[in-house]
């Protein structure tokens, strides 16, 4: 077998966003494109010759293509070891307790997350380090670099490695371990949560639907509910994994899981329902009628950590996304603890975690996890909320309502408008800067304006700094509106709003979050001209 040396031509647009490298398919498939990025990747993360990489990827089209590319790469460029997930399937949290497991030098996640799969549709790839975690910015700015330089990359000449089959395979000099894609990760769960009382739980005649929605989680959560935990079959639905994700957008939102929507919101509603996206790393929560805002659930977990064996020693302390709302904030007030607010993305937990600051972290964006990986995991919360359940004995809604009493309640809601003009978008959000030296001490939607600033963020662990992270502009209530433009959109632009107000009395806790906040949603678009500039007048998804 020899090494090819293949002259190649930069690309302007690898430029990592979020989370990782996203296009459509059909770039990916252009001629050199997935072997530029990977080959820039190697060539900027240090020496790993002989070193453990562990790839894998959510499943969807595209997945075992690209992963057969990459353990060419990988060969060539002098990796001792691979650990590629069996069929090429890893979720993003469990690759990341593989690297961790392993020590490995990294690992290759191949995911465009929630977005949805299929030949038109989109892929992405994304490089952690070994923590376990999402390269930090430094690092994906080092890649985007030498993107727009790479003049060749290294490729083994080689046939493919069978990745159905569990093993351990040659090539070249480099030896691939196709591994199980979910004994290590079912392992790790299993040590973190009481199984023999979530068991019993289910047994008891409790009621759970788990929606895995066509994408990774479906053979995860069949083998932990149906299996482990003896759920009832049927338990997990849409749990055939697809390379198209079953033609749908695996997102576990109130608009995307609608399969799951309509049960728990239907006749004979099961107590608690949950979803997780394309990758794995988001979770819905849900209760008989009852949607459990993500920002809420962090809080929960927060409050309720002592009910849980893997946390029950104690949390370090909480970290949320500057746009997630500040319920978290109260708990870790009385807890004593201290609580983290960074920029949007879960890379900027990472830090935090490694230096044993925080325990807990959460994004507004049904994203929540601990420092058990370095990544969110969607079934950890499901997991998590079912252990709370099976303590506790009451129902998610009681739950919820009975930790409003005690904390207040963040009204909390985000408008996504999808697929607008790039320059429209920019605009609407340059909108609010004009008006921000002007509007600190003036009345808007019923309160008085404190600050209006683009969001900068200080790693209090290595000192770097991220600037213009959302245009923000917050009350003296402790309400806030948020404006931030997506990163990890594959056309047009996303503009999201996030729109946060807090009441304190209980008596007033039962309100609709949409009517609850309604002043807000008005001056929000009343203070970014968004309507006028992007021609819609209504979000596409509110969650
Ligand atoms: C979105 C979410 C963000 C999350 C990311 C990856 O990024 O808002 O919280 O970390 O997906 O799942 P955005 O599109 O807003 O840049
Ligand atoms: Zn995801």
């Amino acid at each position: 077998m020899s090494v090819s040396i293949v002259s190649t031509r930069p690309f302007d647009d690898q430029k990592p966003g979020t989370s990782g490298l996203r296009k459509k398919v059909k770039v990916f498939q252009r001629l050199n494109y997935l072997e530029n990025f990977v080959q820039s990747t190697f060539d900027v993360i240090g020496d790993f010759a002989g070193q453990t990489l562990v790839v894998g990827g959510d499943g969807r089209y595209f997945n075992r293509e690209a992963i057969q590319i990459i353990l060419k790469m990988a060969a060539a460029n002098g990796f001792g070891r691979v650990l590629v997930g069996q069929g090429g399937i890893l979720s993003t949290p469990a690759a990341s307790h593989i690297i961790r497991k392993n020590k490995a030098f990294g690992g290759l996640i191949l995911s465009a997350s929630h977005n949805p799969a299929g030949p038109d549709e989109d892929f992405g790839i994304k490089y952690n380090i070994s923590n376990g975690g999402p390269a930090p910015e430094g690092v994906t700015e080092a890649m985007f670099a030498r993107t727009l330089e790479i003049s060749e990359y290294k490729i083994l000449q080689a046939g493919n490695i069978p990745l159905d089959t569990v093993g351990t395979f040659q090539l070249g000099e480099m030896q691939v371990e196709v591994i199980d894609s979910v004994h290590d990760y079912a392992e790790l769960m299993k040590s973190l949560f009481d199984f023999p009382a979530i068991r019993e739980l289910l047994a008891g005649g409790f009621a759970m639907k788990f929606d895995a929605m066509h994408a990774v989680t479906g053979p995860y959560a069949l083998r932990i509910f149906e299996g482990m935990l003896g759920a009832p079959l049927g338990t997990v639905m849409n749990g055939a994994a697809s390379e198209d994700f079953g033609g749908g957008h695996p997102d576990p939102n109130l608009t995307y899981a609608h399969d799951l929507v309509d049960i728990m919101y239907g006749e004979y509603a099961p107590e608690f329902g949950a979803a997780s996206d394309g990758d794995g790393d988001r979770n819905m929560i849900l209760g008989n009628h009852f949607f459990v805002t993500p920002s809420d659930s962090l809080a929960v977990l927060a409050a309720n950590a002592d009910k849980v064996k893997g946390y029950r020693g104690g949390i370090a302390g909480i970290a949320r996304s500057m746009p997630t709302s500040a319920a978290a904030d109260r708990v870790a007030e009385s807890m004593g603890l201290d609580c983290y607010e960074t920029p949007t993305g879960w890379k900027f937990f990472g830090n935090l975690m490694d230096d044993g600051r925080v325990t807990l972290c959460g994004e507004e964006s049904f994203g929540t996890g601990s420092n058990h990986v370095r990544e969110k995991d969607g079934l950890w919360a499901v997991l998590f909320w079912l252990n709370i359940l099976a303590v506790r004995k009451q129902s998610v809604a009681a739950i919820v309502q009975e930790h409003w009493k005690r904390f207040g309640r963040n009204y909390y809601s985000r408008h996504d408008y999808e697929g607008v003009d790039s320059s429209a978008a920019s605009r609407a959000l340059q909108n609010v800067r004009d008006k921000s030296p002007e509007l600190p001490g003036t009345q808007l939607a019923g309160r008085t304006v404190s600050t209006c600033d683009d969001f900068a963020y200080t790693d209090p662990v290595d000192g770097s700094v991220s600037r213009n992270q959302g245009v923000r502009v917050l009350f003296e209530d402790g309400s806030r509106i948020i404006f931030r433009l997506s990163g990890t959109g594959t056309s047009g632009a996303t503009i999201r709003i996030y729109l946060e107000s807090y009441e304190a009395d209980a008596s007033k806790h039962d309100l609709d979050a949409q009517d609850a906040l309604a002043e807000m949603i008005h001056a929000a678009g009343e203070i970014s001209g968004l309507r006028k500039l992007t021609g819609r007048d209504a979000p596409t998804v509110i969650t």
